[in-house]
């Protein structure tokens, strides 16, 4: 087991070493875990293609590294508490051995569907336990999973299946969120019309709802499980060998599906849950993030449990049935450590102290932020009436890409400075570029984050076509990871996060591309043409404001815009719905057609005393009009 490190000075001694000889520094991390075979060559690249090995050569399966080898120590011990929506529903705990005879039973459920290793199996399903089980038993018998998160429309579901040929879908009849009951099954159903991959689509029963079953096509999870024997040998994966895909967005319309391999997704997810969170052995984590997202991937399944860490799955949503419940959940299960998102706290804050101090939450030690810059005023609220002023808070900066945290304070070991990320973890090596792609020396500046070398757990390709990869992101800066995000160094050389440098809206912590938005509003048949920017909202971090150019000029403008927002959800889902939209003649063009996004986004921050040179724009009246019609 990884023993994490404990302080300050070991902490720098750990980064030259992982700086100075990066094979024998991940080399020896990676005896921490049972592999079946050794590896060749620590790991071997280049970043100019986008090619990235590590411990090629190795052999090994994941969830014996998450299950099987806990199981003579711990086999008693918790794997997970799951904590469903409704605060008056039982909760569920699986012990390790009781995760391990499921994920295996699930496993020989899916290996008698005809699935094996290499095969894609999208996964689309509420927080329950059974989500972790389907993800783990896909990494059992080797098939690749691809988690859809369960508030994607069909039409998104469709484009993920389909993009890489899943044959198999795991889901379940419905969900629970807060007071509201939402349909899977039907979802599915509707993305499979338009899908010719999928042989089989297994459902978990688990709010009773109605369902269309198609003979031939559809099983239940319960009677499949009913009869599937516990033992389900693993199967025997390459450490390069495609453990999952994840769809994220991008500056283009069309979501990538980001591959993660085996062993060095295992070793850094491992090595960073054990660094930044340092738990100890009787500990409960809870990471509130949902599972269709990398989070949820990293630090709710895989990290926790190769660390032999119980982790604890939440159903809810923060503010049902009132803005207490996260609070109501750490004092009910003894919470020790707890990894939430910036967004989520704004909207607890916004309801008041009164419901954190209804709780005991005296077995908090560590507390984390992830998914967007977290502001000093929520920072300082967290830090206060969570913490209590005793809890490190660490603000973790990462990406779907990057699989695991790669700049955050070890709780407890490294300074905190509110709003900064910090420093680097061992074996990642962040630099800030200037418009040129020259490094930026010197601290207290800003510039491009990139990452100058490679790490066990960064993005292998982008499914299907592997010249999108390196196009996105090692293209850009030549011999860079290029991340999307500026970001600032101060004089310690701590760093703080600023936002998206590139057309990527972050939302709540979801990612939406720009254009992936405005492909969904041009669906609507009133509208000629759209232009989506990012503004500052109090809550969410970023809203979406989408300027838009109808064909038609009868329209009523409040029908219209629900008719967006229908659209928009039918397209992707409830979580892309512009928070404003405004309905404008024309948008600001320069003459070889351009859409200036700089001016849009002024007009939606509200920022309009500079809007800069207007004159090459092709009707410079338009801004005015913009700018008069600002919501
Ligand atoms: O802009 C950064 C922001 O989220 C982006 C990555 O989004 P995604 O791949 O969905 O992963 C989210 C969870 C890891 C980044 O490019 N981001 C993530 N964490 C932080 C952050 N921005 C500031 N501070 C963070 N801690």
């Amino acid at each position: 087991m990884i023993q994490p490190i404990k302080t300050f000075d070991a902490y720098q001694e750990a980064y030259t070493k992982s700086v100075n000889d990066p094979a024998q520094f991940w080399g020896e991390v990676a005896e921490n875990f049972d592999w079946k075979s050794p590896w060749g060559k620590v790991f071997s690249g280049d970043f100019s293609q986008a090619e990235s090995k590590w411990f090629e050569g190795a052999t090994l399966n994941i969830t014996e590294n998450c299950l099987d080898r806990h199981l003579a120590e711990r086999g008693n011990k918790l794997a997970m508490i799951w904590e469903p929506n409704d605060p008056k529903e039982r909760f569920v705990r699986y012990t390790f051995r009781e995760l391990h005879e499921q994920v295996s039973k699930f496993g020989n459920v899916l290996r008698a569907q005809g699935v094996g290793k290499g095969d894609r199996v999208c996964i689309y399903m509420p927080m329950i336990p059974e989500l972790m089980v389907a993800v783990l038993a896909c990494a059992r018998i080797g098939a690749v999973h691809s988690v859809v998160f369960a508030g994607f429309a069909a039409h998104s579901i469709a484009d993920r299946i389909n993009d890489s040929g899943c044959k198999l879908v795991v889901t379940a009849d419905a969900l629970y969120r807060g007071a509201k009951q939402i349909p899977c099954k039907a979802v599915i159903d509707e993305a499979l019309l338009s899908c010719s991959t999928v042989e089989k689509v297994i459902v978990y029963e688990r709010a009773q709802w109605p369902v269309e079953m198609v003979v031939g096509r559809d099983i239940w999870w319960h009677e499949a499980m009913a009869s599937a024997s516990t033992h389900c040998e693993p199967e025997v994966m390459q450490a390069e060998d495609m453990l999952f895909i994840l769809y994220t967005s991008g500056s283009t319309g069309k979501p990538k599906g980001v591959v993660h391999t085996c062993g060095g997704y295992m070793v850094y997810t491992a090595y960073s849950f054990a660094n930044v969170f340092q738990p100890k052995e009787s500990d409960v984590y809870w990471c509130t993030a949902d599972i269709g997202w990398i989070t949820g991937h990293s630090y709710l399944i895989y990290g926790p449990l190769l660390n032999g860490t119980t982790t604890l799955v939440f159903e809810g949503v923060p503010t049902y049935p009132d803005p207490g419940r996260f609070w109501q959940v750490c004092d009910k299960h003894a919470v020790n450590i707890f990894y939430t998102a910036p967004t989520a706290i704004r909207s607890l804050m916004a309801a008041g102290e009164d419901h954190v101090l209804s709780y005991s939450l005296d077995k908090l030690r560590v507390l984390g932020s992830v998914g967007e810059p977290i502001n000093e005023e929520a920072w300082h609220w967290y830090n206060i009436h969570v913490g209590k002023e005793r809890c490190p808070l660490t603000d973790t900066w990462w990406q779907t890409e990057t699989g695991g945290i790669m700049i955050a304070a070890l709780a407890g070991v490294s300074p905190l400075k509110p709003s900064f990320a910090g420093y680097p973890l061992p074996g990642i090596q962040p630099v800030l570029l200037n418009q040129s792609g020259e490094e930026i020396a010197e601290n207290e500046q800003e510039g491009y984050l990139a990452i100058k070398f490679p790490w066990p757990s960064m993005i292998r390709t982008t499914y299907g076509d592997h010249e999108r990869c390196r196009l996105t992101y090692f293209d850009t800066y030549k011999g860079y990871y290029f991340t999307g995000d500026g970001a600032k160094r101060d004089t310690n050389g701590m760093y703080k996060i600023i936002g998206r440098v590139d057309d990527v809206i972050n939302v709540s912590g979801h990612r939406f591309g720009t254009a992936e938005i405005e492909n969904a509003i041009n669906q609507n048949t009133h509208i000629a043409e759209s232009a989506v920017v990012g503004y500052p909202h109090d809550i969410k971090g970023q809203g979406i404001y989408a300027f838009v150019v109808c064909k038609d000029k009868v329209f009523d403008p409040v029908n219209l815009r629900g008719e967006i927002n229908e659209t928009v959800t039918a397209q992707i889902g409830k979580i892309a719905k512009p928070d404003k939209i405004q309905i404008v003649s024309a948008l600001p063009k320069t003459r070889s057609g351009k859409i200036m996004r700089r001016i849009l986004r002024k007009v939606a921050e509200g920022d309009v005393s500079n809007l800069g040179d207007t004159s090459t724009l092709l009707d410079p009246l338009v801004v005015e009009e913009i700018v008069a019609g600002k919501l």
